[in-house]
């Protein structure tokens, strides 16, 4: 069997051997609240010890604009969202906030999602659209739009310090399989896995780029490079096309799946929304 180190030659991308991760933090402080950037695996994942942050892995300067909220250009998105929470739309004359006194009862939500409802896949997205629907008669929002992106990172930021914790058994089950396999199945014209890239080579400069684990608890995330919050069915999308496979959309099964399955490998890290990457 060839390894991953020679497919990836053979396919013209450059991996090279990274330094270590130069990096000894167990844990960080922001705003106060203490977030856990390495857990002990869960023991469903057979090839790791330990799961870590995607923090760990990006340089001093992008690890420093996440430490601090007011250097965070996430903030800004959220303020937006702080705007779109407090607005009337829909048929019913309301807007989240007529409902809801405050955010700080979702404090929770995020670690549990994606979750089965009704012998389906729910992700926070589904949840906001459902509310927008049912509750405002409202439109839903497109599943990776601006205004989507936005809203689920407010929800997620206050669960920001609690732990992980997706069900991957029970109903969960069939769900949490099928993303397993999407994760471990080689696809595109380079042939490759994401466990080729975030399980076997995390630590190692791909290009420029050192590879984290992949780990989705910081979602949805600040990009330096598009200035903007990604999703995390975005950031699948971005990696399926680099390996030139043909990506699932946005809120589609299979990324839901993925989605699960993704987010279970990082239980017992700290949620970090909103994080900031490169
Ligand atoms: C007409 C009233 C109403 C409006 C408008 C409304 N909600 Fe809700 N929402 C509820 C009720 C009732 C619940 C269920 C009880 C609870 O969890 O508070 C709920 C639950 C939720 C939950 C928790 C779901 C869960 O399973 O834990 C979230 C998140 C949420 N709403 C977000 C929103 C957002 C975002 C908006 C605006 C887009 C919104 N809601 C608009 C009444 C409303
Ligand atoms: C050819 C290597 C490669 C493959 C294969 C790959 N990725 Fe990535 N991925 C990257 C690189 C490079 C980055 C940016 C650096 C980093 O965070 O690892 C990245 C980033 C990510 C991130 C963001 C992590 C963070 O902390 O912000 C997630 C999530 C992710 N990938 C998931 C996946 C999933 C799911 C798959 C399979 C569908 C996949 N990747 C396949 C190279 C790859």
């Amino acid at each position: 069997m060839r390894t991953v180190t020679t497919l990836l030659a053979a396919s013209a991308l450059l991996l090279g051997a990274g330094a270590a991760v130069a990096d000894d933090h167990d844990r960080i402080e922001i705003d106060g609240v203490v977030l856990t950037l390495r857990a002990p695996a869960p023991a469903y994942l057979e090839n790791m010890d330990e799961v870590m942050s995607g923090w760990l892995f990006r340089s001093e300067e992008t690890q420093a604009l996440q430490l601090d909220d007011f250097d965070n250009p996430a903030f800004v998105f959220l303020d937006q969202a702080m705007d779109d929470w407090s607005r009337v739309e829909g048929s019913e004359g309301k807007s989240c906030a007529s409902c809801h006194e405050d955010l700080s009862g979702f404090a929770g939500l995020k670690t549990v999602l994606p979750r089965v409802v009704d012998g389906g896949l729910q992700t926070m997205e589904d949840i906001i659209n459902a509310e927008r629907v049912n509750r405002m008669g409202a439109e839903p929002l497109k599943y990776d739009s601006a205004a989507m992106n936005r809203m689920v990172a407010l929800i997620g930021l206050q669960s920001r310090g609690m732990p992980m914790n997706v069900a991957v058994d029970g109903d969960a089950a069939p769900f949490w399989e099928q993303g397993r396999e999407l994760y471990y199945t080689r696809v595109g014209q380079l042939d490759m896995a994401c466990a080729n890239c975030h399980e076997d080579n995390y630590g190692n400069m791909i290009r420029a780029d050192r590879l984290s684990q992949g780990q989705i608890n910081g979602f949805p995330v600040y990009r330096l490079k598009n200035a903007k919050l990604n999703s995390v069915h975005g950031r699948f999308k971005g990696c399926m096309k680099n390996i030139r496979a043909t990506p699932y959309k946005p809120g589609s099964e299979e990324f839901k799946a993925l989605e699960l399955y993704v987010a279970s490998r990082g239980n017992g890290l700290s949620v970090e929304t909103p994080s900031v990457r490169n």
